[in-house]
């Protein structure tokens, strides 16, 4: 949501300043803008409804609190002490030669993985935005909302033409160096989205399908929790935080060196939290109320908030500023994504940053179409049983963050070091959290990498 401001960190051991976040405030919600996004409003409600509920929910909080803390506590760390993008931070971090730069890499490439199917998503949201205006989508019935959803995304040339559209809108933000603007509007929309959500989350509770919504999501069905489903749940913790693939490093790069890393992991993770769930009850009501499929995937949120807003005084008006705050809550996520390749590309290979943008959505027009067109002229292009919308998303969520989350632990835990992790997490001794990293740094060592590596063998079916 938010951008650096061009106001260098109080030291920086690099010789040439680097901007970086004004205040302590501006860190939260830039963290926060990267972190909250269509992963809390489409994601989150489409997995949870598809792997069952409540278990799904459970293996997912877990995988959040023990995997996912750790590794953007740790990320931050190295981002804000190494003042650098992900591939130069390892290689200024890591001893000489040694290759754990790569982890930068893989990141890069998950950065367009995700994009190339998170702005085909973003997509919708901004054709849903035209389409509440013109009230053409308030209606309770499954079969009218299914078919105006199936409408946009089988037609090749709008979902192209909207997907441009998303990418031409963050690029000119970014070429216009006008992130300072967004970030000043997002702070005071992201807010107005919480309260929109809390209001149809008691809208939904009210509905005759609200105890059934929450037996579904709060009384687990233990044999629902398959290997599949906690590689998936983790998956989601991940993207949930944008770990995995050097966003957080890189935002942990612009942290003032007061900035207290484990308290803002843990106030983004809670906050993050907090939007998911929301979601997640203002939309399950609905479907058992309704009729809706819990289990429809994709398409969920575009079709039952519609059908929760038909219902509501002022519909029209609450479903079209629903569906512009979640494209301003989008935006965050995707300029923090954008950030990645661009820095990188930027201070590594000394493109300029307005170059280094350009290159980086001409590389998504290109990927991102294969995406867009995915359930159209592609549709029936599925190797291996998924569509390359799908792939993007299976990829980049349940193989590369996990893989680059594995990593980013063992080199805390087997390379940096005990002793520089402690100095880094307490601001060189002014922090008094020694227990604290100590408990961190163990996890990092031993609990992270094995466990990562085991729900994602299993989960894959090696063993
Ligand atoms: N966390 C973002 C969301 O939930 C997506 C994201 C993933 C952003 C990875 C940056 C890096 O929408």
């Amino acid at each position: 949501m938010t951008h650096p401001s061009p106001t260098p960190p109080l030291s920086s051991t690099s010789t040439t300043p680097r901007a970086g976040f004004s205040s302590s405030f501006g860190v939260l919600a830039a963290t926060l803008g990267s972190a909250v996004g269509l992963g809390n409003i489409w994601k989150f409600p489409s997995l949870t409804g598809a792997n069952g509920g409540a278990g799904f929910l459970l293996v997912y909080l877990l995988a959040t609190l023990l995997i996912g803390l750790p590794v953007m506590v740790a990320e931050m760390a190295m981002g804000r002490q190494a003042r650098a993008n992900p591939i130069t931070a390892l290689r200024t971090l890591a001893p000489r030669g040694q290759p754990w730069w790569l982890i930068g890499m893989a990141g890069m490439g998950a950065a367009f993985l995700i994009l190339s199917f998170y702005s085909e998503v973003v997509a919708w949201v901004f054709a849903y935005v035209l389409k509440a205006l013109r009230g053409s989508l308030l209606s309770s019935d499954p079969a009218v909302t299914g078919a105006a959803f199936q409408a946009l995304i089988s037609d090749p040339v709008q979902s192209l033409l909207w997907q441009w559209g998303v990418l031409a809108f963050i690029g000119s933000i970014l070429l216009l160096g006008v992130t300072k603007g967004i970030e000043a509007l997002t702070k005071k929309l992201m807010p107005l989205l919480f309260v929109l959500l809390l209001l149809l989350c008691a809208f939904s509770l009210s509905l005759s399908g609200a105890s059934q919504a929450l037996a579904f999501l709060f009384q687990p069905e233990w044999h629902k929790i398959t290997a599949p489903v906690v590689l998936t749940a983790m998956g989601l913790a991940f993207f949930k935080l944008s770990i995995g693939m050097g966003t957080m490093m890189t935002y942990g790069s612009y942290f003032g060196d007061e900035q207290n890393i484990p308290a803002t992991a843990v106030r983004v993770m809670a906050a993050d939290l907090s939007v998911s769930m929301l979601a997640g009850m203002a939309i399950f009501p609905a479907v058992f109320t309704f009729g809706f499929e819990p289990a429809a995937g994709p398409s969920l949120v575009f079709i039952t908030i519609p059908a929760v807003f038909a219902q509501m005084p002022f519909g029209q008006v609450l479903m079209a500023a629903f569906f512009v705050l979640t494209a301003v809550a989008a935006t965050g996520a995707m300029l923090s994504l954008m950030e990645v390749p661009v820095v990188t590309l930027h201070e590594r290979w000394g493109i300029s940053r307005p170059r280094a943008t350009l290159l980086t959505l001409l590389g998504l027009v290109m990927i991102g179409a294969g995406c867009a067109l995915s359930q159209s002229t592609l549709a029936a292009f599925q190797p291996g049983g998924r569509n390359l919308f799908d792939w993007a998303d299976f990829i980049s969520s349940n193989l590369l963050l996990p893989l680059g989350g594995i990593f980013i632990a063992l080199f805390v835990g087997w390379v940096w070091g005990t002793g520089a992790f402690r100095q880094a997490l307490s601001n060189r001794g002014r922090l008094n959290n020694g227990t604290l990293a100590q408990a961190i740094f163990f996890v990092l060592r031993w609990v992270s990498p094995l466990l990562i590596l085991a729900v994602m063998l299993r989960g894959l079916g090696v063993f």
